[in-house]
């Protein structure tokens, strides 16, 4: 049995006493309900510790949207996985498009971030996806598959075992045009095969989750699917009562 996994990307919105009100609605809209979801809070890096507290002893974990390449030192303006460590976050995303596409995230500092993280404990939540041209051109799955294998494949099983994936088609990300259940589920299949022919069996309790447009009104239909463990939420988790609305959708 794989973890079900519903994480919200805040991305760069809210105020810090926005995003402490969402992330108390957000608890107070599951309060009391146990449940075999696992929901994680991916916030910028100033609301880390207001809504660390909010969120304490709920078993909602806290994510960082993104860590330095380096240990420590003078590197002006970055956050490293330590930091991020000792402020409460128990995940980082890593990978996510808008950092390859704007902030020219390589795999090359993909592959050191992500050891910096698992150096600190951190649980990457690691994007891959292509865009739409690549789409066009009939090259997703190799695409896709390329950046599980430059940066997933420099770890060994054990740490394998920890990571979780998200599938983000480029083109699906706040466009409002989600991927079909169906090209989702054969990304996902094929991402599960490429990790299991690296790290053998330990690929199929590595929980896979789709974003791009996924919203209360798709969510259901995507997480049937076998190799759909959940998704990550970009625009939908800025309203705590669609975030929770996913997070009952399996
Ligand atoms: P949207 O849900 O807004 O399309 O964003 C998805 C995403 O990028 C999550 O990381």
């Amino acid at each position: 049995m794989r973890t079900k996994i519903v994480a919200g990307n805040w991305k760069m919105n809210t105020t810090v006493p926005e995003g402490v009100e969402l992330a108390k609605n957000v608890l107070a809209g599951i309060s009391g309900k146990p449940s075999d979801v696992m929901l994680i809070l991916g916030v910028p890096f100033t609301h880390i510790t207001k809504v660390g507290e909010i969120i304490s002893g709920s078993g909602i974990g806290l994510a960082a949207q993104n860590c330095a390449d380096k240990e420590s030192g003078a590197y002006t303006g970055e956050v490293s996985a330590s930091m991020l460590r000792s402020a409460g976050c128990g995940y980082v995303i890593l990978g996510h498009s808008e950092r390859r596409q704007y902030y020219g995230e390589t795999d090359e500092r993909l592959v050191a971030k992500l050891a910096l993280a698992m150096k600190e404990g951190l649980v990457p939540i690691f994007c891959v996806g292509e865009t739409l041209e690549q789409r066009e051109a009939g090259n997703h799955f190799n695409v896709v598959e390329s950046q599980v294998r430059n940066v997933l494949f420099t770890l060994d099983p054990v740490h394998a075992a920890s990571v979780i994936v998200a599938y983000e088609p480029v083109w699906a990300i706040g466009t409002g045009k989600t991927a079909t259940a169906e090209q989702a589920q054969e990304m996902h299949a094929h991402i599960r095969k490429v990790l299991a022919s690296k790290f053998g069996e330990v690929a199929d309790g590595m929980s896979i989750l789709y974003g791009g447009s996924c919203k209360p009104s798709n969510a259901k239909e995507l997480f049937a699917r076998p190799d759909i463990d959940g998704g990550l939420i970009g625009g939908a988790s800025l309203k705590a009562e669609d975030f929770i609305s996913i997070a009952k959708s399996f």
